[in-house]
């Protein structure tokens, strides 16, 4: 087990690249699966979740590797149609491998899927969509059973915009018969990017973005190829938001400011002083934090959920009072009692976090309990005065990659340790 220890107070200068997107690269090497062709994914993320994919693929058949900063994934031997459970406990997005594995052997075998700890994350949005393409499904000894010799398109309608359900259906669709209409889909933008790879493999996808995305099946020969998803926004906003706590000036460079525009509002409203020049959002705080009164996580392009934790953690250094709503995931506030030993003053109060401002966290020693929990107390931790560590950094290595690199490069003073 490894540690951060941080010595907080100092202020954040200069530029960081922001990384592969996390959410982007998951769906996209589960696509990889459909294609006997070479697929490479460039630049992909130096991240734990990635890195279990990679595994969970090679135990399906597929030959997949890091090569330098990209992953190759060439799956023409692959023969396996069953995830092990050990693998599926370690990553929720094995559950994205159901779409393209019923795609390409008519079966799939797959454990309940794991993953951070934030709520009850149930998959039937996943399943039911599935089984509007034709797929019988059981359920036995925590193994989801699908099976479906042909795919038939249909018109799906998801109960609630979920992301992963969206993605999944997609992923199968690609290979029905016919056309499948996804109503009420998810508009993330990994979305469009997961559209835009399929796309490049010569599948028909059009909508990805919108409400509605339309897939139009096809039983041609898929292509691979080099692909570059798009970057980690919800990297981009956990730095944006280290240098808003710390003060200084930083420089996000690589990523889209439309991506995150609800949370430049958010940090504009505290008083940050931000600008975007092509592919760079810059960002300066040298005035004081000023409260924002409310921000509530809905689907994008509301405020992402995902932010939730780090964005609370500022609130917790600005001058007055805030209310924090958390409407996508039911036990996303556990990171609160951790930020409470760093001095902050928090009460929980079902869906909603009330949190009054103080001027500044005090080092202590605290425990990750989820990956962007766990980014919160490395800035809480940074932004502090004192010493602090911060236990079981495993959950935030699941999503940032090279985290205390870049963080030491704008000037923080943090180290990863042995406990
Ligand atoms: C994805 C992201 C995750 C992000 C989340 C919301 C990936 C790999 N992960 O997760 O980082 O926090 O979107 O933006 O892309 N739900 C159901 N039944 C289902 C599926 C979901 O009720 O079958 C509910 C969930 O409990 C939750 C909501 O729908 O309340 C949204 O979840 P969803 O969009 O599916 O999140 P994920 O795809 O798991």
């Amino acid at each position: 087990m490894e540690k951060y220890i941080i010595n907080g107070g100092n202020k954040l200068y200069g530029g960081v690249k922001i990384q592969t997107a996390k959410n982007s690269v998951l769906p996209i090497l589960a696509a990889a699966v459909l294609t006997d062709e070479k697929v490479r994914i460039k630049n992909a993320p130096c991240i734990s979740d990635v890195k279990n994919m990679v595994r969970i693929l090679g135990s399906l058949g597929c030959r997949a590797a890091y090569e330098g900063d990209d992953i190759v994934i060439d799956s023409s031997a692959a023969d396996c149609h069953e995830v092990p459970r050990t693998l599926a406990h370690e990553l929720r997005s094995s559950v994205f491998l159901l779409g393209p594995l019923i795609a390409r052997f008519g079966r799939a075998k797959i454990a309940y899927p794991g993953g951070c700890d934030i709520g009850l994350r149930p998959v039937d949005l996943h399943l039911n969509g599935l089984k509007r393409l034709g797929v019988k499904i059981r359920e036995s000894n925590g193994y989801i059973l699908c099976e479906c010799p042909g795919l038939r398109g249909n018109e799906i309608m998801l109960d609630c915009p979920s992301v992963g359900a969206t993605e999944n259906i997609m992923l199968a669709a690609v290979r029905a018969e016919g056309e499948t209409v996804i109503k009420n889909a998810a508009r993330e933008p990994e979305i469009e990017d997961l559209q835009k790879f399929l796309n490049s493999m010569g599948c028909k996808v059009r909508g990805a973005g919108s409400g509605t995305i339309a897939v139009q099946g096809t039983a041609a020969k898929l292509r691979g190829g080099d692909y570059q998803p798009m970057a980690d926004r919800i990297e981009a906003g956990t730095f944006l938001i280290a240098a808003a706590m710390c003060g200084g000036e930083i420089v996000a460079e690589g990523i889209s400011s439309e991506n995150i525009s609800s949370l430049l509002h958010k940090l504009r409203e505290n008083g940050c002083k931000i600008h975007t020049k092509n592919d760079k959002i810059i960002l300066k705080r040298d005035g004081p934090l000023i409260s924002v009164k409310s921000i509530e996580t809905q689907p994008y392009p509301g405020f992402p959920t995902d932010l939730q934790a780090q964005m609370t953690a500022l609130c917790c250094i600005c001058r007055g009072q805030s209310i924090v709503t958390e409407n996508l995931f039911e036990t996303r506030f556990k990171y609160v009692p951790e930020l409470c030993k760093m001095g902050a003053d928090i009460t929980v109060a079902g869906r909603n976090a009330f949190v009054r401002g103080r001027e500044k966290f005090n080092g202590a020693t605290v425990v990750a309990c989820d990956l962007r929990g766990g980014a919160a107390l490395v800035l809480a931790a940074l932004a502090a005065e004192g010493r602090s560590e911060v236990l079981d950094i495993s959950h935030t290595d699941r999503g940032y990659g090279m985290f205390e690199y870049k963080l030491r490069s704008l000037g923080a003073d943090i180290v990863r340790a042995a406990v």
